[in-house]
């Protein structure tokens, strides 16, 4: 599996934009999303586990599914006995995970993937009724959030046609929210938290 993560892994939590924003994306879950601790939860594209570790201080068990094996190195690192992320080192979409969860969050790895239907579809089977999912990603932008556009499949996201692929894969209640303005020297980048239900 091609590890597109490998060189960015080493100093991925120094990042002021991705600890800060990654803290964004749980704060704006938890607003949104009544968590317990009865809850199993996947984080799709867990990496370092900036999410996932906050998430995992508010339900029963997270894990964390990433095809690079360098941001999951990292994470494991950060895992204790009293708080840590189980992992899974595959792609879903080729590779289905067998187990269902009570939801499903992921920060800043949608544009990573290629074919959204086939992931919605994918992660429909692996969610409970009732369960959600709350994804946090770009909104449309011109292609120059990233330095390096190697691995990203999207500029960014269209919400009414976001919405629209949602919609057709089963999921319901499907809702947008600007959570975040990322400011880089060459422009303002918004971030949006959709959430949903099985
Ligand atoms: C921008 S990073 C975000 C990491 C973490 N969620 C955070 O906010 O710090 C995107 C992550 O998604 C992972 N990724 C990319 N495509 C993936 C796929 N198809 N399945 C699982 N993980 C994927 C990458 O390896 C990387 O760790």
């Amino acid at each position: 599996m091609q590890d597109h993560f490998q060189n960015k892994a080493k100093e991925w939590d120094k990042g002021d934009i991705q600890v800060q924003g990654a803290k964004k994306i749980a704060d704006a879950i938890k607003e949104n999303i009544q968590l317990t601790t009865e809850m199993e939860i996947l984080d799709f594209g867990v990496g370092t586990g900036l999410l996932g570790f906050e998430i995992a201080k508010h339900v029963k068990q997270v894990y964390g599914v990433d095809t690079s094996s360098s941001m999951l190195k990292k994470l494991h690192e950060k895992n204790s006995p009293e708080l840590n992320i189980e992992t899974y080192a595959q792609d879903i979409i080729k590779e289905p995970l067998e187990k269902t969860f009570d939801g499903l969050v992921s920060s800043m790895t949608l544009h990573h993937v290629e074919d959204l239907k086939a992931f919605f579809e994918t992660i429909y089977k692996n969610i409970d009724s009732g369960g959600f999912i709350a994804i946090a990603d770009l909104e449309s932008e011109d292609g120059t959030f990233h330095s390096d556009n190697t691995g990203v499949f999207h500029f960014g996201f269209d919400e009414t046609i976001l919405k629209e692929i949602i919609l057709t894969c089963g999921f319901s209640h499907v809702k947008f929210k600007n959570i975040n303005i990322i400011n880089k020297p060459h422009g303002d980048f918004g971030i949006f938290l959709l959430t949903a239900r099985k």
